[in-house]
């Protein structure tokens, strides 16, 4: 076994002993205390429990109470020569190696000391011009990770008196720029991070790569070395968090996550009554399309409903009646709303469901906001059993790259491309992801609100409540994990949605085509395209394709009706660019209704691709028409249309509503073929050719209102 490791404990004097400083068991320090046990090394760590004294680092220079713990530590082995020290910093390093590698590679410098090296100077950039020289990029001391001779250690670390709150890193400078003490204690730099990577502004020096001995290893490209230890200092902890998910050996292409199977929790096992208390907050903050279906699957959600407390935040009144259906429907255990009336801001609401959820004794705070559509009613129970203090499940835009979480943060704080987002987000690399930003459905471990600074905090750095809750996590060293190994759900985008409008989620074709997909189009609209299926053809060069839903022609017809000035009828149609209709009909033209544009991409994305497959041989990449319009037929106002042609190539017509319940008569007549079809079908698609050969005429309607929806595609 390795000296220093677990197994090689005896009373002979040791060969190494790693020491580190953390004040308080973060996720962070377990990231180190993980690493360091799956490569053996036996960690001391010093200051556990007791407060902090050392400044605040995260934003300005501190760290002496490190020196002052290490000294102590350090006491009774201050006149050993041989014995070796390590001391990294507890809240932002990842061991990567065994003992073993760190202390050959510690001897090959042939020095007493060594130190990290790091491409700028921190915290007194006077301090340069007294460096010695050096060709390597990574020019100055880093005092978050060293490796030393305990004699030699110990009388630097006393060489002079330091406050906890004073800069450890500055006291080591100035002693290493001391040359008479630099030759004595053979005080050198890790110029090339053999030993020790400090990340900060050496960020694209690095990259995780992979080979059969060690699995993922850590390399840098501007050395040619694979260092063997890394620090995330300063603003780059967010890399390195990113890195600590590759690292040591955590995830191969081969293998993909080797760690996510541990410490899982196993829910199978319980009965539903002693199921986790679970607090759900639901936030509408914002008009959201698609909001039906969202609390659908809020609804849909696998789990007791008696171990549920539900707090519903809805600020939009447009969506109060469905909210009210929703909550009438509920069998939760307990349930708050917050209503539009209340007029409570949304950072107050997401504190009050906090609190609410210590009110109610829950175990688990789970949020979501009415952009997440957990389309896996597992969802809840799997993000549990995952056993994480926070964690989100991965929600995309479908077809874009948009989601809940970010790869990395810049250094304003703000959103940033990590070197694996796309193959994240692209399912290309599955497992739990550390990553610095998560939003829209979160899960988090309520026993971490039993320590009150561990509280979310909506209101931080004067972010928004979203960013807030993350950057206050990121600064408390808690991980935020997004999961990705099954597909939990999609996000909706409610970028464009304008509640002005009627029927709203019915614009949102292309913003939202996914959602917009599974409730406007007929459910046998895919079968269409499937190789060898049936076409249904009533005439000659007609045919008949389901493609709208029953809620797509109740909408539209909602949406012309509500718009309401139909045609008159005549010839005379100011709509058009010659002024003149030869065959009138009563209608209203998608552009009247703000649906030409969506119109157009209707026909490109779902009429199209039918077209091509019955009219073999014809292709236009965008379909063109000028007239899309729903025709309104009934007795006393216009019954029927006499023959014509179309001004098309093709002509479609769907019908959006049905024979003999909402009307009487009805249909398309083709003359030359002496064929009809009546008792069209709710949201099936006629399509003929328009200005030659299929010469028709609109059948007499009886009774009642029949609505169609007409393109002359390709005037
Ligand atoms: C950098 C330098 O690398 C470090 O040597 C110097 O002490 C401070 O600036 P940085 O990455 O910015 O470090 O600080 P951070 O890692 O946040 O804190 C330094 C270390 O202090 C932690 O890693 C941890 O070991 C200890 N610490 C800090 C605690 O134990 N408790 C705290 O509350 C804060």
């Amino acid at each position: 076994s390795s000296p220093g490791s677990e197994s090689s404990e005896s009373n002979a004097i040791p060969e190494f002993l790693a020491f580190t400083v953390a004040t308080n068991e973060t996720d962070a320090y377990k990231q180190l205390r993980s690493s360091a046990e799956l490569n053996f090394i036996k960690l001391q760590t010093l200051g556990m429990g007791r407060r902090w004294t050392g400044g605040d680092v995260l934003y300005g220079p501190g760290g002496g109470l490190k020196v002052n713990l290490l000294k102590d530590a350090l006491e009774s082995y201050k006149h050993m020569p041989d014995l070796i020290i390590l001391f990294v910093d507890g809240y932002d390093t990842i061991m990567l190696s065994s003992v073993d590698n760190i202390i050959s590679k510690f001897k090959e410098f042939d020095a007493r000391i060594v130190f990290t090296a790091e491409p700028t100077i921190w915290p007194d950039p006077k301090l340069a011009k007294d460096y010695p020289e050096t060709d390597s990029h990574y020019k100055y001391l880093n005092s978050g990770g060293y490796i030393g001779y305990a004699n030699d250690l110990y009388t630097l670390l006393s060489a002079v008196s330091i406050k906890d709150s004073d800069d450890d890193q500055l006291m080591f400078t100035k002693l290493f720029l001391d040359e008479a003490i630099r030759s004595k204690h053979k005080i050198k730099l890790d110029y090339k991070a053999e030993i020790f990577q400090a990340l900060s502004f050496a960020e694209d020096d690095v990259e995780v790569r992979w080979n059969d001995e060690t699995g993922a290893f850590l390399y840098n490209k501007r050395h040619s070395t694979a260092p063997l230890i890394v620090q995330g200092n300063g603003k780059s902890k967010h890399l390195l968090n990113t890195l600590g998910n590759y690292l040591p050996n955590k995830w191969t292409p081969q293998a993909g996550c080797l760690t996510c199977a541990e410490n899982k929790i196993d829910l199978s096992s319980l009965k539903p009554k002693n199921y986790p208390r679970v607090l759900l907050g639901v936030f509408i903050d914002k008009p959201t399309p698609f909001i039906e279906e969202f609390l659908a699957k809020v609804t849909a959600l696998d789990y007791p409903p008696k171990k549920v407390s539900l707090f519903l935040y809805n600020n939009v009144s447009y969506h109060e009646e469905i909210v009210k259906s929703f909550i009438e429907k509920s069998d939760y255990l307990h349930i708050k709303t917050i209503n539009p009336e209340d007029d409570i801001p949304y950072e107050d609401a997401l504190s009050a469901a906090v609190e609410y959820c210590l009110q109610k004794s829950c175990d688990y705070y789970f949020m979501i906001q009415s952009e997440a559509h957990l389309d896996n009613a597992d969802t809840l129970k799997l993000l549990i059993e995952q056993n994480k203090t926070i964690i989100a499940p991965m929600l995309v835009r479908p077809f874009k790259m948009w989601s809940n979480f970010w790869g990395a943060v810049s250094p304003a704080g703000f959103y940033a491309r990590s070197f694996d987002y796309l193959d994240i987000i692209g399912d290309h690399r599955k497992g739990l992801w550390n990553t610095p930003y998560v939003s829209t459905a979160i899960l988090i471990n309520a026993t971490l609100f039993q320590t009150k600074a561990l509280r979310p905090i909506y209101k931080y750095q004067g972010l928004d409540p979203d960013m807030s809750f993350c950057a206050y996590y990121r600064d408390m060293y808690t991980f935020m994990y997004v999961d990705n190994q099954v597909i939990y759900g999609h996000l909706v985008s409610k970028d464009f949605f304008d509640t002005a409008r009627t029927n709203p989620d019915f614009y949102e074709m292309r913003e939202n085509k996914y959602d917009w997909d599974k409730r406007y189009l007929h459910e046998e609209y895919y079968e269409n395209l499937k190789l060898g299926a049936a076409t249904h053809q009533p005439c000659p060069d007609v045919y008949w394709f389901p493609i709208g839903s029953p809620r797509f022609c109740k909408e539209l017809i909602e949406i012309v009706e509500a718009y309401g000035q139909w045609s008159d009828g005549s010839n005379n149609d100011s709509r058009l660019e010659t002024g003149y209709e030869a065959v009138p009909t009563r209608d209203i033209h998608m552009n009247q209704v703000g649906l030409h544009g969506q119109w157009l991409e209707f026909l490109r994305v779902y009429v199209k691709p039918l077209q091509e497959k019955v009219f073999i041989g014809y292709h236009h990449d965008y379909p063109r028409s000028l007239m899309n319009f729903v025709v309104r037929y009934k007795p006393g106002e216009q019954p029927s249309l006499r023959p014509h042609h179309d001004s098309s190539t093709y002509t479609i017509n769907i019908a959006l509503n049905e024979a003999h319940k909402d009307f009487e008569g009805g249909g398309c007549h083709f003359l030359r073929y002496k064929c009809s079809v009546t008792d069209t079908r709710l949201g099936w698609m006629l399509m003929h050719p328009g200005r030659l050969t299929h010469y028709h005429e609109g059948l007499e309607v009886t009774e009642g209102t029949r609505y169609i929806m007409i393109s002359f595609v390709d005037p």
